[in-house]
């Protein structure tokens, strides 16, 4: 009993870091802005699909090669291959994808940290209705100062974060900030349900219209799948590598999917009851959230207070999931490259700022530039969430099903796993131990991870292009 206890202990440890890393900006201003304009609860379904068909499989996986390599993301691709250049280029494909996704992603946590101080300045009063609310946030984002200061005041936050120790400073913070944020959703969800006309956002949520399902959509729900679980790049591989061989994998990994996913519902329910009451357009695009909240919070007693608190909770949600794509960047070069690690932390937060400054522009001088109808900003976003995660994934998928095989995942998997894990998947899920040889646990797994996931993979790839 009493190394059961000890080994539950450090992986609560785990968990709190990989849910820092999963909870941030895509579960709470990306899911509701792209279920809005992908048709709602059809789009959902998907994407609760691709969760537990693709997601859970792969962040198995993402944690085995990090506990086995215990290095950054390249290392551990090279280290289990045995030096094969092609799986070193998959690694480099995950530093680069955080490069890219770090770049937009400070832009939208910049408008957060500006909404806090805005929430200070008493700015939510004067929004009356939502179109009050929404031409300013036009005005922030257009305005090239605004959005560029407190771009860099963020990725500043970070680098200073990232200094002082990820898993010391935040992770102490985060164990108490994020339940807190997690009561304030669950609150604004029953207030929005009591709105009238609330009830018309839990339809769009949860009955499913299946016409609005084509594979553009279906690309974009997997991708999310992906980049709401940190999933497709090596952030969880490098969580994984600070894991040891007597924590529990599997139940790690399924504690951080059900939370991730627990609070992308909830913060669904909050806005969309909300977007439906005041008659607002569900696909309003980016601004969603900073358009609908704070007129949510003008219409609340003592709403300005809460309106403060969310937008700070919400900047320390996106501040733990930065840190974990810098520490990708991070621990590869102070890995390999024998830099120090406050001169790799600053010249890769300020080359992610750089790059950033097109997508931080796109909403303003940059807006008439498009390329395919997109901006600046959401090809950064596209080209990440939708093409460079699934790919790395199917990837991932295709190393431990095929390359490092069998036997080898299996028993790095077993290892800190529950005695009824090896039993009959049936019987383990009511606790008893019956033993199977060929339905236990592992053995499904496996069989998600060298089948069918890069196949789904595949095929959403295909239809995306309209090929099937
Ligand atoms: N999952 C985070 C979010 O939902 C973003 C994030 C952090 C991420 N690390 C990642 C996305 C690694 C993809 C890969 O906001």
């Amino acid at each position: 009993m009493k190394g059961k206890r000890e080994n539950w202990g450090s992986s609560f440890g785990f968990i709190l870091a990989a849910a820092g890393s999963a909870v941030g900006l895509g579960n709470i201003w990306k899911f509701p802005y792209i279920a809005g304009e992908n048709g709602g609860a059809a789009f959902i379904v998907v994407y609760l699909i691709s969760i537990l068909l693709i997601g859970i499989p792969i962040f198995i996986s993402e944690l085995i090669i990090g506990r086995k390599s215990q290095l950054n993301v390249v290392g551990a691709y090279k280290k289990l291959s045995n030096n094969s250049p092609f799986w070193s280029i998959v690694g480099y494909m995950g530093i680069f994808t955080a490069f890219v996704i770090l770049s937009y992603y400070n832009v939208v946590a910049g408008w957060s940290i500006g909404y806090f101080f805005e929430g200070l300045k008493g700015t939510f009063n004067d929004f009356t209705t939502v179109e009050l609310a929404s031409n300013y946030f036009g005005n922030q984002t257009s305005s090239t100062f605004w959005i560029i200061s407190w771009q860099l005041i963020f990725v500043a936050l970070s680098v200073y974060v990232v200094f002082s120790g990820v898993r010391k400073g935040i992770e102490k913070y985060s164990k108490l900030l994020m339940p807190i944020l997690l009561i304030i959703l669950i609150f604004l969800a029953v207030w929005g349900s009591s709105l009238k006309g609330g009830s018309a956002g839990l339809a769009f949520l949860f009955k499913p219209n299946w016409g609005s399902i084509n594979g553009k959509v279906i690309l974009i729900a997997l991708g999310h799948a992906f980049f709401t679980l940190s999933l497709g790049m090596g952030a969880i591989i490098t969580y994984g590598s600070y894991f040891s061989k007597d924590d529990n994998i599997l139940t790690s990994a399924l504690w951080v999917v059900f939370l991730d996913t627990f609070i992308a519902i909830v913060a669904g329910i909050a806005i969309f009851t909300s977007v439906f009451s005041m008659g607002f357009n569900p696909a309003d695009g980016p601004g969603l959230i900073f358009n609908i909240l704070p007129t949510v919070f003008n219409k609340m007693p003592g709403g300005n207070i809460f309106g403060i608190l969310f937008f700070l909770l919400l900047s320390i949600a996106a501040l733990t999931s930065a840190v974990s794509l810098l520490e990708v960047i991070t621990s590869y070069f102070v890995d390999n490259k024998n830099y120090s690690r406050h001169r790799v932390v600053i010249i890769s937060a300020f080359i992610t700022f750089l790059i950033g400054i097109p997508s931080a522009m796109s909403f303003g001088l940059l807006k008439d530039y498009q390329i395919f109808q997109k901006s600046f900003f959401d090809i950064m976003d596209f080209l990440s969430a939708n093409i460079l995660l699934p790919g790395g994934g199917l990837l991932i998928a295709i190393f431990i099903g095929w390359k490092y095989g069998y036997k080898k995942s299996l028993d790095a998997l077993e290892s800190g796993s529950n005695e009824w894990f090896k039993s009959n998947i049936f019987f383990a899920f009511l606790g008893k131990k019956v033993p199977a040889k060929k339905l236990s646990i592992g053995n499904v797994w496996f069989i998600f991870i060298r089948f069918i996931a890069p196949v789904l993979i595949t095929l959403v790839f295909l239809k995306s292009i309209g090929i099937i």
